[in-house]
Formats: structure tokens, sequence, C-alpha cells
């Protein structure tokens, strides 16, 4: 069990993971709540002063950050047993402190929703990160365009808006951004006017959102679509709403599902979210099995390695691209996968070469000859799905791997050890 909170107030508590490989995984392993369906959708409950329930949330650090800094702004939290209960009756402090935007980057999500509430909001500068650049500036370019004065505090790291009222705007996103689009929708929904948004990313966490703001009232047209029109209300109600499935945490153990001698079967996810990563393990060879909300592989034909692209949804989804990239390293031949979202998302290829893969990085291409034989060792993480595919790959390198910093995994895979363990894995978490 995670300890209650991993940040002690001054320092991360680190945790190393320990795994003892080869081993074979055969059994079920049920999919939680989406970690970045939740994330906007608790950002989404200071729109109202009612009670706002969300069924289905991930116990995840991430989570607990989030909810962490809706207490600090004002509001009643209760989450149990996956239920998150908010009420932000109303704002009392509207900042969100640099330990909350340093330990996630998600915090972002709050400036929206807490300006339009209540015409001003103080939000740290989200950290470093060490996938790339994470820029804002489309965020703040819609926010300032209805009507927020905007500084960024750059000498104190604070970004400062306020606007004694947000009015409806034409927008065309420069470029595809998921919270971009998920801030601006929700701001737009207590703006004065009509808003369209163009140019928006139709993840499927985005339309999650969407769904759930309309249950709180707000009038949204053209959902799962790239253009986005917003009819601003004076206010939102309360409402309660079930999170969708976590697509990556299912890509995450379908991934786990190809590796040779695993048979698992992966429960309670929505296949019809995850087309672009079932396409490719069929290009791969391998057969997958769908009924319903669950999912198996078949290991029959031969397989081969192929060329990916990650792109934004329905493309694949660069949060799976290292986790694929443990997968290529089994399989004979050479393949390839472009990083075209993120500029810095490959150190997962230094860490799996010291397991023994043979990964090359060229430019944003990393071209992996399979068919090599992964034997433990020590491993250092950077990003929370880095570690998952050092996961991958400990669980089938010969011998003990150990991953440091490993409380990247906590941000974003509720009870991965538990659920891996269950099915045959032989997983142990030190605290450091
Ligand atoms: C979301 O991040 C996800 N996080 C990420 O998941 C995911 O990798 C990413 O979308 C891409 O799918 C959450 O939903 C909480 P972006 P986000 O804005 O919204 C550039 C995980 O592992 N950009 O879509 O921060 C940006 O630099 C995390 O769960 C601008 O230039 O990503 C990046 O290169 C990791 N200006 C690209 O767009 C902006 O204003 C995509 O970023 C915004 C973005």
């Amino acid at each position: 069990m995670i300890r209650e909170n991993l940040y002690n107030g001054s320092s991360m508590i680190n945790y190393r993971i320990v795994l003892k490989g080869p081993t074979e995984l055969k059994g079920e392993i049920s999919i939680s709540g989406a970690k970045n369906a939740s994330l906007p959708e608790l950002a989404a409950s200071i729109l109202s002063g009612e009670r706002c329930i969300l069924e289905r949330v991930p116990e995840v650090e991430d989570i607990k950050t989030m909810i962490e800094a809706l207490k600090n702004i004002g509001a009643s939290v209760t989450f149990e047993s996956n239920r998150a209960i908010i009420n932000m009756k109303r704002v009392v402090s509207p900042v969100v402190k640099r330990e909350i935007s340093e330990t996630s980057r998600a915090s972002i999500l709050i400036l929206g929703p807490l300006l339009a509430r209540n015409g001003y909001a103080k939000v740290a500068l989200p950290g470093g990160c060490d996938i790339g650049d994470r820029n804002i500036n489309f965020h703040l370019d819609g926010l300032r365009k209805m009507g927020a004065r905007i500084e960024t505090e750059s000498e104190k790291g604070y970004i400062v808006a306020e606007a004694k009222f947000l009015s409806g705007i034409d927008f065309v996103f420069p470029g595809k951004t998921v919270t971009g689009t998920e801030n601006l929708l929700m701001a737009a929904t207590l703006a004065e006017g009509k808003t369209v948004l163009k140019n928006c990313a139709v993840e499927p966490e985005v339309s999650d959102l969407a769904d759930f703001l309309i249950a709180m009232g707000a009038e949204i047209k053209g959902v799962g679509t790239e253009t986005l029109e917003i009819k601003g209300k004076s206010g939102l109600h309360g409402a309660t709403h079930h999170v969708i499935p976590d697509r990556i945490e299912a890509g995450t153990y379908l991934i786990a599902a190809c590796f040779k001698g695993n048979d698992i079967i992966i429960k309670d996810c929505n296949p019809g979210h995850m087309g672009s990563i079932l396409n490719i393990l069929r290009r791969m060879g391998f057969k997958i099995k769908l009924d319903g909300g669950s999912m198996s592989v078949e290991r029959s034909g031969p397989l081969k390695g192929v060329d990916v692209e990650t792109e934004p949804y329905p493309g694949f989804p660069t949060d799976l691209q290292a986790q694929l990239t443990a997968l290529m390293t089994q399989i004979d031949g050479l393949s390839s996968i472009s990083e075209n979202i993120f500029n810095n998302r490959f150190r997962h290829a230094v860490e799996l070469n010291k397991l023994g893969a043979n990964i090359e990085i060229s430019g944003n291409r990393s071209i992996i000859k399979g068919g090599t034989k992964l034997k433990g060792s020590y491993v250092m993480t950077t990003d929370l799905r880095a570690s998952a595919s050092l996961v991958l790959a400990g669980l089938i390198a010969q011998g003990e791997t150990i991953i440091e910093n490993a409380y990247q995994l906590f941000r974003g895979y509720e009870n991965m050890q538990k659920k891996l363990n269950q099915i045959g894995a032989n997983i142990d978490i030190i605290e450091v």
C-alpha cells in the first residue's frame, strides 16, 4: 500500500522497485479509471459551488496532488474507494503553490476553471519535465483573448491571471494540445456568449471531460470533434460522473500480454479507445481477441518488426511509446518509433540498453534491433511511462532488475505491483 502521500514537505520520499525475472504471467487484470480524464474533471468541479461526485477515480499520486490543490483553494474533498466527492462552496485562496505544480504538471488545469469562477488565479509555473518542452503558450493566448490579464512573474515562477469576466471567443489552436483544449473548454463554460474552439485535441479524455461538464449544465456542441462550440452560462450545478477506463494503462498491460509465455486477460477497458495500438500489434503478427470490455492476445503466427509514428489521437499515443519499445526489443528484426509529440522522450532507451537491448536514437526516431536477450541490471527512470517500460522489461529479464526513482510509477498506475504479482510477477517495492 502506498503511504498517504509520498511528498513529506521537504523532499520526495523515494522508492526502489526490485523485479526478479523472467516470470510468466497468467490471469486477469482489471483496468482502473483514466488518470488523464480524472485530473481535468477534478479541476472542473471548481466551476460549481455544488457537490460533484466522480466515480472510478484511480488512487495514484497525481490524483492526490490535484486533490491537495483543490483543498488548498477551499474545496472540501473526500476520496475513498475510487470515489471523489468535491464541494467548492467558495474559493478561499485562489493559489496553486509551487510544490503542487512541481509534483504534478497537470495542476495547470486549475488555471482556466479557477479564473472563470473567481476572476483571479495564481498558479505556480509547472515544473520542468523529463519528456521535453511542455509549453503552455496556447493556454495563455486563449485566456488572454477571452479578456484575462495574465502575467508570468517569471522571477517568482507564478502565473497570475485576472479577469472581471471572460468573453466568448473564436480561437484556433496553433497546435494540438490536450490540456490546452481542456483549460479553454472549462473557462468557456462560464464565459459571456459563445466560444468556438478549433483544432481541438480529440483524445477520449477530452470528450469525457465535456460529458461531465454537460452533466453539470454546460452547453457544448461538437464533442469528439476538432471544433467545440460552447454557450457560456452564469453558473454550473453539481453532477455525478463515471470516469472512462484508462486506455494507456490498458495498452500497457496489453503490451505485457504480448511477451512470450504470458496469458493475460485485460478486463474493464474500452477497446474502442485503443484502435491505433490494436492495429500496430496486429501488423506485428499478434492476434487480438476482443470480448466486450475485455481483451487478450494470441501469439500464433510469425512476428515481425514494424515502423511506428506517435501522433495525436486517434493516432498512436506518445504515452505508449516507451512500453511498445520494450516489446520491440523481443521481436526479431528491425523496428522503429518516431516520437512526434515531445522532443525528449527517449530516456527509457538508454535504460533498456543497460538491460541488453539494442536501441539507437537518430533525431526523433528510435531504431530497435529486436531478438535481444535481456539481463537484469540497475536502471533509472525519468517519467511515468518510461517506468512502465522498464517494469515490462524487468519482468522478462534474466535475474534481478532494480528500478530507482520509482515514485514516477506511482504517479499514474494504480496498484501496479499488486495487479502484476497477482498473476505471477515477482515485484518488491523498497522505501529508500
Ligand atoms: C497531455 O499532456 C497528457 N497529460 C500527457 O500524458 C500526454 O503525453 C500528452 O497530453 C500528449 O498526449 C494529461 O492529460 C494530464 P500537450 P499535455 O499540451 O496536455 C506542445 C502521462 O504520461 N504545446 O498535448 O501537457 C507541447 O510542448 C502524460 O500521463 C505547446 O507548444 O500535452 C508538446 O510538445 C505525459 N504549447 C505538444 O504540444 C501549448 O500551449 C503536446 O502537448 C501546449 C502544448
